[in-house]
């Protein structure tokens, strides 16, 4: 089975092929447009993908030695995300099966994050919880079976990447600045208290932790205009170690109260370093088996879509050629 998938719902345009479950292409072309704005503009991502998607297909097919008419169906993701990406996206993959004549599948870009964990080595036994982190997404999710999965707790404002995004933007450092904010934390000690939110049961919020970091900053900068230059590590540290320990005690809480068989970890923010230690340790705590995928299906990748499709077309769950996107698709 043959499954070419594509994944446009932000600013990387993605293409995977995978053959009975297997990838054997997953090509990410990065929009470093948004760079100098400090965050994604929708309407240069939305023609970005437009630019992108034919060469990448073009690469993905060569890379897996694979004709377009040997194709067996084509995904993409349906939603949530930014309507003219997914727009894109959703009436290419269409117009190339309807070309083809083979089905399509529609894919939630939240389940394919969790489904990452299907792509390559030990899978999690169900049920499993799956903590999801990304820039647009903070979720913990109850994972009984590949299509029976429900959120347990979620953002009820900033997703935790978000936090780690405006935190950069204070501290005047690139976007996306996660990355960035995990490499200074290394350099410095946390050694700031940053306000952390007491919501009741397993939601979050992250604003509160982003308006103290805010005026800690203004009051700092009154003092010493060299403030954050001078004192950035440890100023990363300590907002990475609040974020942190904001996600892991939910995860706490949501692990007492559930019986299960493991515990995952999905979404870009996966790849920061404290958290991946951290949830490590949870995990052994716990006595709980610990999975998180590989760097290149932690963030934003079409392997992920194109694996949740090879599911859904075992199942026979194809979608009508007038299927449109859905940028506020429930999960
Ligand atoms: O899942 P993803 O690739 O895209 C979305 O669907 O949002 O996640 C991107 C987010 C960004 O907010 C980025 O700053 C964050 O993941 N991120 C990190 C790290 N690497 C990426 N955050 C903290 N530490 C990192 N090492
Ligand atoms: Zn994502």
């Amino acid at each position: 089975m043959k499954i070419l998938a594509i994944e446009s719902s932000c600013d990387d345009t993605g293409i995977s092929i995978i053959v009975d479950g297997l990838v054997k292409s997953n090509i990410v072309t990065n929009q470093e447009v948004h760079e100098q704005y400090g965050g994604v503009i929708p309407e240069l991502a939305s023609r970005q993908h437009h630019i992108n998607l034919i060469p990448t297909i073009e690469s993905s097919l060569n890379e897996a030695k694979i004709e377009m008419k040997d194709l067996d169906a084509i995904a993409y993701t349906k939603g949530p995300g930014l309507l003219g990406c997914l727009m894109v996206g959703v009436t290419f993959a269409r117009s190339l099966a309807m070309s083809l004549n083979i089905p399509t599948i529609a894919v939630n870009h939240m389940h394919g994050h969790i489904m990452a964990h299907f792509i390559e080595g030990d899978k999690p036994e169900f049920p499993f919880l799956c903590l999801t982190v990304s820039g647009g997404h903070t979720q913990i999710v109850m994972v009984n079976d590949v299509d029976d999965m429900h959120i347990l707790g979620e953002t009820i404002d900033d997703a935790a990447g978000e936090a780690f995004d405006k935190v950069g933007k204070m501290l005047n450092l690139p976007y996306p600045a996660g990355p960035y904010i995990d490499k200074y934390a290394k350099l410095g000690k946390p050694i700031y208290n940053f306000s952390k939110a007491r919501i009741e049961g397993l939601n979050f919020s992250f604003s509160g932790f982003k308006t103290s970091v805010l005026y800690f900053l203004q009051n700092q900068m009154k003092k010493d205009q060299n403030f954050i230059q001078d004192n950035l590590h440890d100023i990363c540290s300590s907002a990475q170690h609040t974020i942190v320990d904001t996600l892991i005690a939910k995860m706490e809480m949501a692990i007492n109260s559930h019986e299960i068989k493991g515990i995952a970890l999905a979404g870009g923010v996966s790849a920061n370093s404290l958290l991946r230690s951290k949830f490590e340790e949870l995990g052994l705590s716990h006595q709980l088996p610990v999975f998180i995928p590989s760097f290149e299906y932690c963030t934003d990748n079409a392997a992920m879509i194109a694996i949740t499709a090879h599911y859904k077309y075992k199942k026979g769950l194809f979608a009508p050629l007038n299927d449109m996107p859905e940028p506020r698709m429930k999960f």
